[in-house]
């Protein structure tokens, strides 16, 4: 976080405001468009929340300034008043373009990491109840409009036309893992996505005054995003140690039991 003193007062509001995400900074020049040339999403003051204009700000800015300042300490920053935070704001522009996408699996975990310790029972590990939407909750909604834009993207193009995404029906939840005596296990999902790259790029106007940072600022944020659009998945038994489940995280208490050694 910066010392507030060197945040611009438009900024503040959210910086008090917003949990900003932890993404790592990029400096990647402007690239070539691959996919489509055409924004899928755009944000700007007459068709979103001006909040979340700011929000989206102050996240460029702290990029912006980890990226230009990282010999420098922040407090060089100028502590100079903006004239005008409605001029930022309104004028602010952040477009988010599709590059490419690719398919993927992802692995998560589905229960608790399990250990028997009955030398007599094999205990009875399932699934948590509903994983697959609980490892998909967010209540980010840019990344929700997001995720609905990429998919009617996808579907007007022939390759992709058909895809089903979130196709969770089949995900049997019956799955029962029988853990033997001192052994360890854990159900997992194995989920196949797909992931989409996203270009946002964000036009900053002088009102904002990210040229107190660095004077020959561009009046470009650039950032490269992923999202992961889930298309279905299966549950599994992972049995042994993994680096998810060990002796040390495992659990014993409350096990079910069935079935003798
Ligand atoms: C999941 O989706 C992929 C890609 O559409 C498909 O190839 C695969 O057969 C599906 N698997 C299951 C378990 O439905």
């Amino acid at each position: 976080m910066l010392p507030i003193g060197s945040i611009p007062s438009f900024l503040l509001v959210s910086a008090l405001l917003s949990l900003v995400l932890a993404t790592p900074p990029s400096s990647n020049p402007p690239r070539q468009l691959s996919w489509y040339d055409k924004p899928i999403l755009e944000i700007t003051s007459r068709t979103h929340d001006r909040r979340l204009i700011s929000q989206l700000l102050y996240k460029s800015y702290e990029e912006y300034l980890t990226l230009v300042s990282s010999n420098r300490s922040p407090m060089h920053v100028s502590n100079d008043k903006i004239n005008s935070d409605r001029e930022c704001i309104e004028n602010t522009v952040i477009r988010y373009f599709l590059k490419d996408i690719k398919y993927i699996t992802k692995q998560y975990e589905a229960s608790e990491c399990r250990i028997n310790t009955n030398n007599k029972y094999k205990s009875v590990l399932q699934p948590t109840p509903n994983i697959h939407v609980l490892v998909h909750e967010t209540s980010d909604t840019i990344q929700k409009q997001l995720e609905t834009k990429i998919e009617l993207e996808l579907q007007k193009n022939d390759k992709f036309k058909d895809t089903k995404f979130y196709n969770f029906e089949n995900l049997d939840y019956s799955i029962e893992c029988l853990i033997g005596y001192q052994e360890i296990a854990q159900v997992k999902m194995e989920e196949n996505d797909i992931e989409a790259m996203i270009e946002k790029i964000v036009e900053i106007p002088d009102a904002c005054s990210f040229q107190k940072v660095k004077h020959d600022f561009d009046g470009k944020h650039y950032e490269t995003i992923k999202i992961d659009l889930p298309l279905n998945g299966t549950l599994y038994c992972r049995r042994g140690r993994s680096s998810t489940c060990n002796r040390a995280n495992s659990e014993y208490k409350n096990s079910r039991f069935k079935v003798p050694i």
